[in-house]
């Protein structure tokens, strides 16, 4: 029988068992070593300077909204957000009571358009968040030039260990933000993780995490409960100590499927290296039918074949939560919509073989050879 490719899968060994069982062994589940020992840690595999810290979270979404709540974002603020994303950004400003202003994307990196930033920010703009999209790094050094002083969010949620100029995604805004999920590079279960070098913002972080308490008993204002368990920090230890090999693998067979064969994959941007978090393309319009039928046939001819191939991503500004909540949410945003229609993921993890690349390369010429070349997708 055909294996299936899975899109996805963690890179676990005996590593990540040890470490689960230290945990249980030591009987200590919440507030104990492992925690402070993943943030030391996190912050050394960023190779982020003295002055930044970093508070481990439940999951990547709460990363998002305690950043928002640090910043001081609320009702009657705007904050603007790339309308390609998996929707956690949009939520998070939402459930900020606060209004999501949603921009259009570039065509090539995907990733948020600093032109259509600065047509966006109003008195009201009280933030950005600017999302390095499937691991590559959104230009967040134009953004700072066009946006001042206004605060900008880096959402890394899918970028750990991918660097632009040598800084590490999620050290180039005013706060970064990354998630641990399955998905991930590197993986908790769930877990994600804020990372800031300004002082009193990761200081309401750490306190707004833990129920708003800035010591034990010393409840400062109401805040959820989004910390870190033990046994996702010890098993996020085991994933940091293998990250470089992690990164290799993955930039090797990412590296090894797009050589192979020319489609519209994402482009990176000068200066960065990229963790590879996701083989994403997007297809060129077909000769009859949408780009969404092109797209949904050649992931049902993929699956059909045993590789597990899926849509690539979301626009929000044509999500149910946004239609009431969002600035431009009737507005088309037309690079969005093509990327979204027209996108998809191909399998990518440490556990695949030549052999499966071979097989993807090969399904790729059989089931989208009307798409063969078309590397400028949008023409
Ligand atoms: C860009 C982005 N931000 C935030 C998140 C949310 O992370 P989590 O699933 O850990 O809540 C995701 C999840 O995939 C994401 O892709």
């Amino acid at each position: 029988m055909t294996e299936t490719i899975r899109l996805a899968r963690p890179h676990f060994d005996e590593a990540e068992e040890q470490a689960a069982l230290r945990v249980l062994r030591s009987g200590m589940l919440v507030l104990g070593a492992e925690v402070a020992a993943f943030e030391r840690e996190c912050l050394a595999a960023l190779s982020a300077p003295d002055d930044t810290s970093a508070a481990a979270v439940n999951n990547g979404t709460t990363a998002l909204e305690l950043a928002l709540m640090a910043l001081g974002v609320g009702p009657g603020d705007e904050v603007i957000v790339p309308s390609v994303t998996w929707p956690s950004p949009g939520n998070a400003v939402i459930l900020r009571g606060a209004v999501p202003v949603i921009v259009d994307v570039q065509r090539d990196t995907f990733n948020i358009d600093p032109k259509s930033v600065a047509a966006a920010i109003t008195p009201k703009t009280r933030a950005i968040i600017a999302v390095d999209q499937f691991g590559v790094p959104a230009d967040i050094a134009m953004l700072r030039r066009l946006a001042g002083d206004v605060p900008i969010v880096e959402d890394a949620a899918c970028a750990m260990g991918s660097t632009r100029e040598g800084v590490a995604c999620g050290l180039a805004g005013d706060v970064g933000t990354f998630s641990f999920h399955p998905r991930k590079v590197l993986t908790t279960g769930e877990g994600g993780l804020v990372v800031s070098h300004r002082k009193p913002l990761m200081t309401r972080v750490r306190t707004l995490r833990n129920h708003g308490q800035l010591e034990p008993g010393l409840f400062r204002e109401a805040g959820p409960n989004a910390r870190m368990g033990e046994l996702e920090a010890a098993i996020g230890r085991a994933q940091l100590s293998k990250l470089t090999e992690i990164l290799a693998i993955r930039r090797a067979l990412g590296e090894r499927i797009r050589s192979e064969i020319a489609l519209g994959w994402q482009q990176f941007p000068q200066g960065a290296n990229v963790n590879y978090q996701t083989l994403g393309l997007v297809l060129p319009m077909p000769a009859t039918g949408t780009r969404k039928q092109a797209r949904d046939a050649l992931v049902s001819a993929l699956r059909a074949e045993h590789i597990e191939a899926n849509i690539l991503s979301y626009a929000l500004h044509r999500l149910a939560p946004f239609a009431s909540h969002a600035v431009n949410s009737a507005r088309a945003l037309p690079m969005a919509e093509a990327i979204v229609d027209g996108g998809l993921a191909l399998p990518l993890h440490t556990r695949m073989t030549d052999a499966d690349c071979d097989r993807i390369v090969a399904a790729l010429r059989k089931h989208a050879s009307w798409a063969l070349g078309v590397r400028d997708w949008w023409q």
